[in-house]
């Protein structure tokens, strides 16, 4: 398969092009910067662009993401907004630019988080916009056009990350990137949609 990978340098998008590249599928990648195409994802016509230069794809599997993480008695109405667009909306618009796009059985796997069903205090954006994106993978499932699927990645902290987040998530266990990977494997060869994977 023909695969557009976005956040492919960060910790879970180098997992999850490594799990993608063992399988012999052709990989593009998409980030802000050092990958093939220049994208950011909370510019609609920075997607555009994106979905321009790579042409028709298989699967869209989304890793790029990003929300300020404050007490919530410190947070702004602009920082909700901020987390919104980073997280949410823009994973909303991968989606809804990529379907009109997109071939029939084309995929899209997005990422949220733990934080959705398991809060941690600086947490409530994060948990807000993962929920926002589980509920629109779930809506979009029945409404896609022609045979287009649509799963999320919902992992707990990883290992790897554990050095920047492990205060917070004190007495969570967590899982080694390479599990979240297999999950964008999961959703992308097989054939299940609407789904939200957990780890
Ligand atoms: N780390 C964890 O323990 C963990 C656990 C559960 C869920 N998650 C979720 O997994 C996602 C990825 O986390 P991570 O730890 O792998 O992050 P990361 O290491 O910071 O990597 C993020 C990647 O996304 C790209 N990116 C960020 N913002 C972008 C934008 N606006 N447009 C395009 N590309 C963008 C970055 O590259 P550029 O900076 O070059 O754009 C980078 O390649 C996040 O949504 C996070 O909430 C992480």
């Amino acid at each position: 398969m023909k695969i557009l990978l976005i956040g492919a340098n960060g910790t879970l998008g180098s997992a999850v092009h490594s799990a993608l590249r063992k399988r012999d599928h052709q990989i593009v990648t998409a980030s802000r910067s050092g990958s093939d195409i220049s994208v950011d994802i909370t510019d609609p016509d920075s997607i555009r662009s994106m979905y321009e230069r790579a042409g028709r794809v298989d699967a869209v599997a989304n890793t790029a993401g990003s929300v300020p993480w404050k007490p919530f008695t410190e947070l702004s109405a602009q920082d909700m907004r901020d987390g919104l667009t980073g997280k949410a909306l823009s994973q909303i618009e991968l989606v809804r630019q990529g379907s009109m796009l997109m071939g029939g059985e084309a995929s899209f796997t997005l990422i949220t988080g733990v934080l959705t069903r398991d809060p941690v205090v600086t947490g409530s954006v994060a948990s807000t916009v993962n929920g926002a994106v589980e509920a629109f993978v779930r809506a979009a499932a029945i409404e896609l056009p022609h045979r287009q699927r649509i799963n999320a990645v919902s992992p707990t902290v990883f290992a790897e990350s554990m050095d920047v987040y492990g205060d917070l998530f004190a007495g969570f266990q967590p899982v080694p990137v390479a599990v979240a990977a297999d999950a964008y494997i999961r959703s992308i060869e097989g054939r299940q949609t609407g789904q939200v994977y957990t780890m």
